[in-house]
Order: structure tokens, then C-alpha cells, then sequence
């Protein structure tokens, strides 16, 4: 606790990234390290998500964005495709109320409509619920995979254009971001990866063009309040030059 209070003191509140992604990897290993099942790795899991959701509203972070389920994991087992879906599920009924209180407005990034019906009608309810609030926003990505992303903005501003409702000279970068599921809010300016993994796992291709990455080799459900101390305390470090060269 007063090692947490030290690196809290390290972190200059005016330099804090406005939108943090994370990639919530090692529920498995964790549940195997604890000779646990894997859908007990994915319980402790979603405890990590409710400390970080709180400790980034707390902190004052704009935007939190976590890969939930990604579109490759319907590939996996149905036993945990359902333990995770009704995991999901329980999440949100019991979340929403304080999502509510704590001013956090829940988003969704992905294909919804893949999603189970129980789960989608939950999924709308809690966004529907926290649309008012004007704190953190909480991105959760579902079923979310950044090639399917691509394609399927392309795939929409081929239509418009066929269609004459958008013009084929208007297509730039910024028009693009608009046809994507993150439309609406800005890149992340820091991607977090537990269980230290040096991938990307098809997360948010796009977006991540300028975001510094932070690889941290402690599993998900073991990822507290220190840890992501230490990630800011990394970012804050770093000099983002965007391409550019170093000014003065
Ligand atoms: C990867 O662990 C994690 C996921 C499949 C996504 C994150 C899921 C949770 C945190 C569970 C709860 C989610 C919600 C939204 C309530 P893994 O199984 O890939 O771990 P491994 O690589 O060690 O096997």
C-alpha cells in the first residue's frame, strides 16, 4: 500500500493518456498456475475488469477500451464460449447500477449481432442506461476483430457510394475512422498487453497507428491498481514524436 501511495505521486495528472486500450490476456494460465478450471481464470478475470474500470473513472482516464472477446474466440471450445457469454452476461446485470452511480457510460465495438440474444438485450440495456453519463467512457470490444472492422467499413462505403450518399473524393483518413466501430472517439494513445505476449491479436489495427504499447508480464486476473500505475508511469516517459523529429 504506501509503494501504491509512492508511484501514485509519480504520475502527473495533466499527462494522463486519454484513451487506454487493453488486451486482457492470461485468464488460462492463471486458472492452470492456480490448478483452477479455465472459466475460473475468466471469473478472476472479470474482477480484474471491475478494479481497472473503477481505478481509471477514479483517475480520470476518458476512455478505457478492453478486448472482451475477440472474433477469433468463437473458434474455442462451446463449453467456453457459453461460460464466457454467461460471464458477460452476469457482468453487465450486476454492473450496470454502478456503472450508472460511478458516471460511466458503457460502448460497445463489434458484432453485436452475433452475440446471444440474453446478452444483446443486456448489452442495450446498460447502454442504454449509461448514456447520460459524462465520465469514463468504457469501450467494451465484443466479438471485435480489426481485419473484420476494416472490411466491413469498406464494405459500407462502397454501398454509400454506389449508392451516390457519399462521394468517392471525400474518402480520406478521417472519413474512414467514421465508418468504423470506434467512430467518435480518438485513437488510443496507450495499448496495455498482460501476460506478456508481443502480439496485437487483430486488436484495433487502425487505431493503434500511434499508440504506445506497454507489455506487462503479469496475468490479467492478477492486474491491480499497481500495475497500471506502473504502465502510466512508463507512458509518461516516453516522448510521442508522431512521425515527427524532436522539437527544440
Ligand atoms: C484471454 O485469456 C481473455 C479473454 C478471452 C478475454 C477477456 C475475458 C475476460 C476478462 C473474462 C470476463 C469478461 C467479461 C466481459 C465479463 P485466455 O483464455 O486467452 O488466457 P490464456 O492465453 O492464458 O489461455
Amino acid at each position: 500500500m504506501a509503494e501504491y501511495k509512492e508511484l501514485l505521486k509519480l504520475i502527473d495528472r495533466t499527462r494522463l493518456p486519454q484513451h487506454i486500450a487493453i488486451i486482457m490476456d492470461g485468464n488460462g494460465r492463471w486458472a492452470k498456475k492456480h490448478n483452477r478450471r479455465r472459466i475460473e481464470g475468466h471469473l478472476e478475470g472479470a474482477k480484474a475488469i471491475r478494479r481497472v474500470v473503477r481505478f481509471c473513472g477514479e483517475i480520470g482516464i476518458k476512455i478505457l477500451t478492453l478486448f472482451a472477446f475477440s472474433t477469433e474466440n468463437w473458434n474455442r471450445p462451446k463449453r467456453e464460449i457459453q461460460a464466457l457469454m454467461n460471464l458477460l452476461y452476469k457482468f453487465l446485470k450486476e454492473e450496470t447500477n454502478n456503472l450508472r452511480k460511478n458516471n460511466i457510460k458503457l460502448v460497445v465495438s463489434g458484432q453485436v449481432e452475433r452475440l446471444p440474444s440474453k446478452v444483446r438485450a443486456e448489452l442495450s440495456s446498460s447502454i442504454d442506461g449509461t448514456k447520460e453519463n459524462s465520465g469514463l467512457i468504457l469501450n467494451l470490444a465484443l466479438s471485435y476483430g480489426g481485419r473484420e472492422e476494416i472490411v466491413r467499413a469498406c464494405r459500407e462505403i462502397a454501398k454509400q457510394v454506389c449508392n451516390r450518399r457519399e462521394k468517392f473524393k471525400d474518402i480520406n483518413e478521417q472519413f474512414f475512422n467514421e465508418y468504423l466501430y470506434t467512430s467518435g472517439l480518438p485513437d488510443p494513445d496507450l495499448l496495455i498487453r498482460t501476460s506478456g505476449e508481443f502480439r496485437i491479436s487483430n486488436f484495433l489495427l487502425w487505431q493503434i497507428a500511434y499508440s504506445e504499447i506497454y507489455v506487462t508480464p503479469v496475468l490479467w486476473p492478477d492486474f491491480n491498481r499497481r500495475d497500471l500505475l506502473l504502465a502510466l508511469i512508463d507512458y509518461q516517459r516516453r516522448e510521442r514524436r508522431f512521425g515527427r523529429v524532436k522539437s527544440g
